[in-house]
């Protein structure tokens, strides 16, 4: 190779070749390694994306259909989840309502749009993280979800939780952290203190409709978000 003036070091050899000479010497150390690939991270998390959203959408179209619990008989469309496959942060709630139902799509009402300005305030997008219920379908006049219909959504919610394997999962308001624990706990009590789950560490939290009914409860909520943030470091 044509060496130019400005590749030429004060000892007269060229530099380019110098470079090039040990390239090859280090890639047939590797070669001889067994290494033929090197990592590429960007790939890779590319690669996880796509697949754990394969494997989301497998298991949506297993559950369309749904007729577990009494609650399908009313619903006009499941509401799966939504949001990044890949997500560091899973935010449970309880179930859809109206607004839900109707679209298909997680805290899309007035509560949804509050979780939407919680998220924001502690720097995510809806897309950076994963959304999801409990339950499924909407339970008529927004009750909360009985024993029954928890118990038979909940294969799906696991295999949710498996297929994302967050980093942290927060639950929102006392039925979300009843179905993870399986136990009746009192949110004001265990609110903004991690649990270990499963393995998994989970934050409960109030829930968006709750903190619209108390807004004073807000700077506590606000509290928890901060502990969210802490617990994901920067
Ligand atoms: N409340 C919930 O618990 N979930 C929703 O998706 C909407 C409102």
């Amino acid at each position: 190779m044509l060496c130019k003036n400005y590749f030429t070091g004060t000892d007269g050899y060229c530099k380019v070749n110098i470079f090039i000479t040990q390239l090859n010497s280090f890639l047939e150390f590797l070669t001889d390694m067994g290494i033929t690939e090197i990592a590429d991270p960007q790939r890779r998390r590319g690669e996880t994306i796509q697949r754990k959203s394969l494997e989301l959408e497998e298991i949506y179209t297993h559950w369309t259909d749904c007729t577990r619990c009494k609650l399908h008989q009313w619903r006009t469309n499941i509401v799966f989840g939504e949001g990044n496959p890949d997500a560091e942060v899973m935010f449970i709630g309880e179930g859809p309502g109206e607004e839900e139902d109707k679209q298909g799509r997680p805290f899309v009402g007035r509560a949804g749009q509050l979780l939407t300005l919680m998220l924001r305030a502690i720097g995510f997008e809806r897309e950076d993280v994963f959304i999801t219920n409990i339950v499924k379908c909407r339970p008529p006049k927004n009750r909360e979800p009985e024993k029954d219909e928890v118990i038979a959504c909940s294969p799906l919610l696991q295999k949710q939780i498996e297929i994302i394997d967050p980093e942290l999962i927060v639950t929102l308001g006392k039925p979300a952290i009843t179905a993870l624990s399986g136990e009746k706990l009192s949110i004001t009590k265990i609110r903004g203190r991690v649990m270990l789950i499963g393995g998994r560490k989970v934050l409960p939290t109030y829930h968006p409709a709750y903190l619209l009914r108390n807004p004073a409860r807000k700077r506590e909520a606000w509290e928890d978000l901060k502990t969210l943030r802490k617990l994901l470091g920067p």
